[in-house]
């Protein structure tokens, strides 16, 4: 399907934790422009699948879930609800158990192909920031501002760490990181829609930087661009 035309796109690749959710959320509100969290979506398909009581190897059927999955995202002035068949799951796809399904079902590639046009269609003016893995590589390969975000997993499990120790969740560290570590392996060596930055992409890298700096950095190339 062609993007021809089409409004413009910022996308953000990179690994978990390395910031993307809130700098693309900083950014779509700093813009005014839409916003999608692909990785929403691979939770909400592995979700759905397992609730069907579906094996997550079962391609075909779990293809079939992400085709036809009923959700509206809604837009609060807390964030963006999550409804799927009519039952609000914002927190639980938030949770580890259902980020391990999404990374399984994200694993196949029927399910990336059914959800490509699903993406696609986030693509409306004024303007679309992207969040996810395969966004310049593969969803919107001619983006005008395509940015790998990254930071090192020891940096990523702390961030994963201090957030949910503050909202009172018991965790381990050094079992984060090495959680982080297997995700990032599975992600980065799938043979469909691997992790890796497009070869046009500006990479980042947030270890050692504020979220305001990203966003700085970021809005830096867009104003250089024209594109504001
Ligand atoms: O960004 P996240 O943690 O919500 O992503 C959940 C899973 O989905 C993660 O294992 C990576 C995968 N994913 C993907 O393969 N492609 C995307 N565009 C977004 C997420």
């Amino acid at each position: 399907m062609s993007n021809n035309n089409a409004s413009v796109v910022i996308t953000v690749d990179g690994p978990s934790g390395a910031g993307k959710g809130t700098v693309c959320a900083i950014l779509a509100e700093t813009l005014g422009w839409h916003l999608l969290d692909s990785g929403a979506l691979y939770r909400i398909t592995g979700l759905a699948a397992d609730r069907k009581g579906l094996t997550l190897d079962d391609e075909a059927a779990v293809a079939d879930v992400a085709a036809g999955l009923d959700v509206r995202f809604e837009p609060t002035s807390q964030g963006v609800r999550v409804i799927l068949e009519g039952d609000d799951v914002t927190t639980t796809i938030r949770t580890e158990e259902v980020g391990s399904l999404a990374s399984q079902v994200a694993a196949l590639p029927k399910v990336r192909e059914a959800l490509l046009q699903r993406q696609r269609d986030f693509r409306q003016a004024p303007g679309l920031v992207a969040d996810g893995r395969d966004m310049g590589t593969v969803v919107f390969t001619d983006a005008e501002i395509k940015i790998f975000l990254t930071a090192s997993a020891e940096e990523r499990g702390q961030r994963r760490y201090k957030q949910l120790t503050e909202k009172g969740i018991n965790a381990s560290l050094p079992a984060l990181i090495e959680d982080i570590r297997v995700r990032d392996e599975r992600d980065s060596n799938r043979a469909v829609a691997p992790l890796r930055p497009a070869t046009d992409a500006t990479v980042i890298d947030s270890t050692s930087m504020t979220i305001e700096d990203v966003r700085e950095e970021i809005l830096t190339l867009v104003r250089q661009a024209g594109l504001i």
